[in-house]
């Protein structure tokens, strides 16, 4: 395990291709569908001459700058023995948890700036959110230099502006996406479910309903999409506890701005509600 930038800066040279998967730890089987897919690309690169082989590199580090006062950075589910332990299963050659101090030192006058398609939906709900994310994984890449990072479907804008960032800011870096990860019943995997109560949970449901119900009406195309899905939430806001929708969108994938009705092409119904104390996100891809 490596706590500091400076302890991996010293053992980079020696560890060849590197493949990053960052996150905030509290790992659950989503995060494992990421390290898998990390380990597929490790175990594929071929040894050169100035190293033996490729590496896996997981982050665990919770960004106080993605949080904004009142949201559930203090009490954010943190198992560091845990996520060692799921590291170690999952054949992670190097878990970096540097300290909040290590990654900011000093406070962060620089800032990554997503534009506009990170003030939308999420950026919207969750202002300066993706400033956040965006700048933490600028210097997570910086830190750990790899040349392969691997993301969620499940934060489909988040894999978004990250591409985006990596493209507009000429980052040398291959961008993988993993699909979503769902419990049996469809609940998309997060470590934020552990704050759902079981009554919560099942109202939660409605979420994985209402994209599965839009993704069954695509070829009705949008507007068909659209008032399938809300047909679901529209009935989960009469649930005790209710589930109260900050969005629900269609939108392109690459920009997340919404589709028009004749749109044709790849899309991504994305919706983001309350449960109780609760936000939850979700999101399917669709092709139209
Ligand atoms: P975190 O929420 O820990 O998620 C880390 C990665 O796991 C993200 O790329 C996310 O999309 C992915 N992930 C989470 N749940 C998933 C699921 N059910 N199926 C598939 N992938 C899933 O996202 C963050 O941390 C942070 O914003 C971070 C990128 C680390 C920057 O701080």
């Amino acid at each position: 395990m490596v706590r500091t930038p400076e302890e991996l800066a010293a053992m980079r040279p020696s560890l060849g291709e590197v493949v990053l998967v960052p996150t905030m730890g509290a790992l659950h089987s989503g995060h494992r569908r990421l390290i898998s897919l990390a380990r597929e690309k490790r175990d594929r690169a071929a040894p050169t001459a100035a190293h033996g082989s490729a590496t896996v590199v997981v982050s665990i580090f919770v960004n106080p700058l993605q949080f904004s006062p009142g949201e559930d950075y203090d009490r954010y589910p943190r198992d560091f023995a845990a996520d060692l332990e799921v590291c170690a299963e999952e054949g992670v050659d190097v878990v970096y948890a540097p300290s909040v101090e290590a990654v900011y030192p000093g406070e962060q006058i620089v800032r990554v700036d997503s534009g506009a398609m990170g003030r939308v939906l999420e950026g919207e709900f969750r202002p300066g959110f993706f400033e956040g994310v965006l700048t933490v994984v600028a210097k997570l890449f910086h830190m750990v230099q790899p040349d392969m990072a691997v993301f969620g479907q499940k934060d489909a804008q988040q894999l978004a502006v990250i591409r985006r960032m990596v493209r507009d800011l000429n980052m040398p870096i291959t961008i993988l996406a993993a699909p979503t990860v769902r419990e049996e019943d469809g609940l998309a995997t997060s470590s934020r479910n552990v704050y759902l109560s079981p009554q919560e949970r099942h109202n939660a449901l409605a979420l994985s309903r209402a994209l599965l119900a839009g993704a069954d009406a695509s070829v009705t195309g949008p507007i068909g999409i659209r008032s399938a899905a809300r047909a679901v939430l529209d009935e989960a806001a009469e649930a005790s506890p209710p589930v109260v929708v900050d969005y629900l969108a269609l939108v392109d994938p690459e920009t997340f701005t919404e589709v028009s009705s004749d749109y044709r092409g790849e899309a991504v119904l994305a919706v983001a509600a309350w449960v109780g104390d609760t936000r939850l996100i979700d999101n399917v891809p669709l092709t139209l």
